[in-house]
């Protein structure tokens, strides 16, 4: 049995990623640190996601929880 993750926002998240560096996305949408882990998972059967950005570039990333690429928005945010 699987936990829905908590909407966190029905958006993406932009985000200013560098090159080379590791990012860990909540799934749980329960962060107070969004879209990014901070801990407040534990317990659940949620974990966060890792990013790894190969170019620094904007991307978005998923703020429904619901997405299909996680960590991405993939766009199911505008079904809800
Ligand atoms: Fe949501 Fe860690 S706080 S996955
Ligand atoms: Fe979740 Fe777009 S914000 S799919």
């Amino acid at each position: 049995m699987s936990e829905s993750p908590t909407i966190a926002q029905k958006s993406p998240f932009a985000v200013n990623v560098t090159a080379g560096q590791t990012y860990w996305w909540c799934a749980c949408g329960k962060s107070k640190n969004q879209p990014f882990c901070d801990g407040t998972h534990r317990g659940s059967s949620f974990s966060p996601v890792e990013y790894k950005a190969d170019q620094t570039a904007t991307v978005y990333l998923c703020g429904c929880k619901h997405t299909g690429k996680r960590p991405l928005c993939d766009g199911t945010h505008r079904k809800m």
